[in-house]
């Protein structure tokens, strides 16, 4: 019979290594908390501010947890190589890999430029494709498989007028792990989604510093409210768990009911 994990011990992490890129701040940051405080060692990649990176890792040992940070920018696939083989050689093995950092422009497609299209794709997509195939060969290659959970968007299906280039990247992290969940299922690899709709986080700054803009975006939301951080972050724990054992190449979402608002016209 298959073992099916018992309800608490699935959402337990003891010993599991993950990986949180764009982890020292918003969503990612609620990750490494979340996770670092269910017994997982976690690997901390950032961009920028080492100094909230040595917070986080000091907030995480104190929850009794253990987490190292590597500055390793996803846009550069060399730095992405480094971080896998970073949290190899600190822990020994990759059993998450969380593709959480990401950027948007809000531009039309009449006004995108090159550069803006090239930035978010490199960070939301190229980075995503390719920390899914270094962490994946690094998870097929020490026997034991692993799980890439991707921090997509309601976006990756629901259209934002106004921020193309993102809505692109995300509909492509839509496919990426819809083909690559079923191209690795019999590798012992599975890849989920997690689509959050409106959170409060710094990408979200200049919405919630427009109390105009932030009641229209709060009236859209059946739930009413931004989420926080965390309310997206424990979703990502349980899929992190045993407990998840059977999900691949899909995307679940926590957005308050957005991505379903109608007015009842
Ligand atoms: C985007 C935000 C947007 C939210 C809800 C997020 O993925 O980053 O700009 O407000 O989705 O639409």
């Amino acid at each position: 019979m298959t073992q099916v994990p018992h309800a608490l011990a699935s959402l337990c992490l003891q010993d599991k290594v993950i990986v949180v890129t764009g982890g020292n701040s918003g969503i990612g940051k609620a990750i490494v908390e979340v996770v670092g405080s269910l017994g997982a060692k976690v690997v901390i990649d950032y961009r920028s501010h080492p100094e909230r990176t040595e917070e986080l890792i000091d907030e995480v040992g104190e929850l009794g947890g253990r987490s190292i940070g590597v500055q390793a920018d996803v846009s550069k696939l060399e730095d992405l190589q480094q971080l896998i083989d970073t949290a190899v050689q600190t822990f020994g093995k990759i059993d998450v890999m969380v593709n959480n950092a990401g950027i948007e422009t809000r531009t039309s497609i009449l006004d995108t430029s090159p550069e803006d299209f090239d930035n978010v794709m490199n960070v939301n997509l190229r980075g995503v494709f390719f920390a899914t195939q270094y962490a994946a060969k690094q998870m097929i290659s020490q026997g034991s498989g692993g799980r890439i959970i991707n921090i997509s968007s309601v976006h990756e299906d629901w259209p934002m007028p106004n921020n193309t280039p993102y809505c692109v990247a995300k509909g492509g992290v839509r496919m990426l792990t819809r083909t690559a969940g079923v191209e690795l299922a019999d590798k012992g690899v599975s890849i989920v989604n997690v689509g959050p709709g409106a959170v409060a986080t710094p990408i979200n700054d200049s919405t919630m510093n427009d109390p105009e803009l932030l009641a229209k975006l709060n009236a859209a939301i059946p739930i009413g409210r931004m989420a926080q951080p965390a309310e997206i972050a424990s979703v990502v724990a349980f899929l992190a768990g045993n407990g998840a054992s059977y999900m691949t190449a899909t995307s679940v979402f926590a957005d308050g009911g957005i991505m379903m608002s109608s007015p009842g016209l």
